[in-house]
């Protein structure tokens, strides 16, 4: 079988499931299946798979069409310039959220301080903190989660990164798990920039969902209470306590949850509220500055 039909006969079975780009996913998975790049099958198309790459690829097609993410397909994505290892563990890593991490380092650059302290809330693969402690060299970055599976792979993906010496990794129930870190009689831990992707989609939501994402990404790394906000309520009265005077935080959210962030974290007396928008133009990010500051 040549790559021009192995790619065909994909892009017809991964159609048939009801996958969204259907051609592309299957050259992904061609790819990866003769140890190729994507745009090298596209200038070979008349190479043969042999017998073990034909039964190969018909097991990841299989796996696709069954609507598993191509991501745990492959057993890695790119977040930008970084490879990072998901599993089911861990939420896949998104587009918007590269967006969270370029301002994160403008934020860090922007604020002169040589070796900022920055925790990464929710982090799930450790894509975040990852970026955070390759892009700004001097940083101190901590990320916390509830999943101990979820922080396996970050530790891992820090490891691969060549970050793991740079990164400090929290187990525990939002910023109790940084408690554990602070040992009696000392002063705790006090950030000049908190980052957080939290799970925003509300409750009722989930089921509605692509399978990729309902079936595969993890319910604790979707699920944020009724309304999607329960993870920023928890943000906007307990993270001021967490920050130095004048720190930061920068947060990814949902469709339609600007106007309600904007009244709790207003509400909540933080200063210099803004809004950024992801790639589609959506807003997308809500940058605030602690409520504690001068
Ligand atoms: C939307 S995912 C974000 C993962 C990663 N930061 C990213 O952007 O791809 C949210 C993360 O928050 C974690 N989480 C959920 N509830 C938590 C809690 N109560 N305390 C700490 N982390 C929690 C989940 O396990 C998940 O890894």
């Amino acid at each position: 079988m040549t790559l021009r039909a192995a790619l065909r006969a994909g892009t017809k079975v991964l159609t048939a499931a009801g996958v969204e780009s259907p051609a592309l996913n299957a050259e992904e998975l061609v790819a990866y299946t003769v140890g190729r790049r994507r745009l090298e099958v596209l200038l070979r198309l008349d190479e043969s798979l042999d017998a073990g790459q034909i039964d190969r690829l018909e097991s990841l097609l299989e796996r696709r069409a069954r609507r598993e993410p191509l991501q745990h397909v492959l057993g890695t994505t790119a977040f930008l310039e970084h490879e990072i290892r998901v599993t089911r563990a861990v939420l896949v890593p998104r587009p918007e959220t590269e967006c969270l991490a370029r301002e994160a380092l403008q934020l860090l650059n922007r604020m002169n301080v040589p070796h900022p302290a920055v925790l990464d809330f929710g982090t799930g693969s450790g894509c975040l903190a990852i970026s955070i402690a390759s892009g700004f060299r001097g940083s101190q970055v901590h990320a916390l989660d509830l999943s101990l599976p979820a922080l396996e792979v970050a530790r891992g993906n820090a490891d691969r990164n060549g970050v793991a010496d740079r990164v400090q990794f929290h187990q525990g129930d939002g910023f109790a798990a940084l408690h554990t870190a602070t040992p009696p009689g000392h002063p705790r831990l006090q950030f000049d920039l908190i980052v957080s992707n939290p799970p925003y989609i509300p409750t009722a939501v989930i089921q509605s969902l692509d399978p990729e994402v309902r079936d595969f990404d993890p319910p604790a790394a979707l699920d944020g209470g009724p309304d999607g906000l329960s993870f920023y309520r928890r943000l906007a009265t307990e993270a001021g306590g967490w920050l130095k005077p004048d720190g930061w935080m920068a947060m990814e959210f949902g469709d339609d949850q600007a106007p309600g962030l904007t009244a709790l974290f207003t509400v909540n007396n933080w200063r210099d509220q803004r809004m950024e928008k992801d790639l589609s133009g959506r807003d997308r990010i809500l940058i605030v500055r602690s409520p504690g500051g001068s």
